[in-house]
């Protein structure tokens, strides 16, 4: 049963700004719950719509940016606690934040040198990467305002989100409307659906921004985590992280993550990628077996017992870990952010793609729906 009430709190007095504070999920009924987050400065109000399932887990997102701002799961005593990085309000949420959370587009990851050719014409888009475009351009699918619609499905509790974006938006062709479908699952699954359509040939990758710590944000660093990559083979990038073209097998290198290693164990090595990357900001090649939507990785926390599973139908995961965090960004709870205080599993394809024909085509056509796939499971042992 799916119910939506205002929470009239936030509402009162002059206050534009409301606080992330969630009401303890109340187990046994699933809901959705929306509630004022907030003004952008031009007046236009955002929400905060909570999804909470039977078993007690929540997920908050707001309709900026269409970001997940919480994301409560089970650690090993069944203690629900949050997982995901983010900021206390939404005024946190417009000062430069490294996409906590965001959904990304039109493309995610780079595009080389700000620019790709389709069907023989030169797109130029905006460079917010030193050269090269990073996660859509200036202004990204993570700082828009999506309209949000709430609803139930046979699996769980929905928010319908949906951003069209208009013919040579940060130089892109094509109007492009793009549907993000979150359902928190009976399971303890967040799934995400991302369609889109366009009126004239186009690329697109969306993808979302979620930084994990499944020990908590704000609860140090990452480096215990244990992680699992089902992939044999990753996109080693130049010093402007455009992969080179190449795909790279992990054996021998400590981008071999096919059997769980703890994410600090080798990250230190003198290993050129590393140093590139600051740390791991790559794209691993899935080992994709039979198609369709298969277990990408898996991550453990030791000390909590939690467990996520990423489950995609794309073809690649851009694992992050947090590299360019530095301390410096306070967030929920006034905490600090230190450096690979989170990581990211980016499912996507790969980086750079409309230039380079030999990876698996991100092209979309008029007629055409794009639609992928992404499942965080989450469990404790
Ligand atoms: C992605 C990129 C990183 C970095 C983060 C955001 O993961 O690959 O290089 O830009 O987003 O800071």
């Amino acid at each position: 049963m799916s119910y939506i009430r205002w929470t009239t709190g936030a509402l009162l007095g002059v206050v534009t700004f409301a606080c992330l504070a969630q009401a303890p999920a109340k187990k046994g009924k699933s809901d959705v719950k929306k509630q004022a987050f907030g003004n952008l400065p031009d007046g236009a109000p955002i929400e905060l719509y909570t999804l909470s399932n039977a078993q007690g887990m929540q997920a908050g997102i707001m309709t900026y940016g269409g970001a997940v701002v919480s994301l409560t799961v089970p650690d090993r005593g069944g203690k629900y606690a949050d997982v995901v990085l983010g900021m206390q309000d939404l005024a946190g949420y417009l000062t430069p934040v490294p996409y906590f959370g965001a959904i990304i587009g039109r493309y995610g990851n780079r595009i080389g040198k700000a620019q790709f050719t389709l069907d023989g014409k030169v797109f130029h888009l905006p460079a917010n990467d030193a050269a090269n475009t990073l996660h859509g351009g200036l202004k990204g699918f993570d700082k828009h305002v999506w309209k949000a619609t709430a609803g139930s499905s046979a699996e769980g509790e929905t928010l319908e989100l949906t951003y069209t974006s208009q013919d040579g938006e940060e130089g892109f062709p094509g109007n492009l409307s793009a549907k993000v479908v979150y359902t928190l699952t009976a399971k303890n699954e967040l799934k995400i659906d991302y369609t889109a359509t366009t009126d004239k040939n186009t690329v697109v990758n969306l993808t979302n921004h979620s930084y994990f710590n499944l020990a908590g944000p704000g609860e140090g660093d990452i480096l215990q985590h244990q992680v699992m990559i089902a992939a044999d083979r990753f996109t080693p990038v130049d010093a402007g992280l455009i992969p080179t073209g190449e795909l790279r097998p992990v054996k021998g290198t400590p981008f071999d993550f096919t059997k769980s290693t703890a994410i600090g164990a080798r990250i230190g090595q003198d290993d050129e990628q590393l140093k590139l990357g600051k740390g791991y900001d790559h794209n691993w090649v899935l080992n994709k077996g039979s198609g369709g939507l298969t277990k990408a990785a898996e991550v453990h926390e030791p000390q909590t017992g939690r467990v996520m599973q990423v489950w995609t139908t794309e073809p690649a995961l851009q694992f992050y870990t947090g590299n360019f965090l530095d301390g410096t960004l306070k967030g929920k709870g006034g905490k600090p952010y230190p450096r690979r205080g989170a990581f990211c599993m980016e499912t996507q394809h790969y980086p750079d793609s409309p230039n380079k024909p030999a990876f698996p085509s991100t092209e979309l056509k008029p007629g055409a729906t794009y639609h992928t796939t992404t499942v965080y499971r989450f469990s404790a042992k």
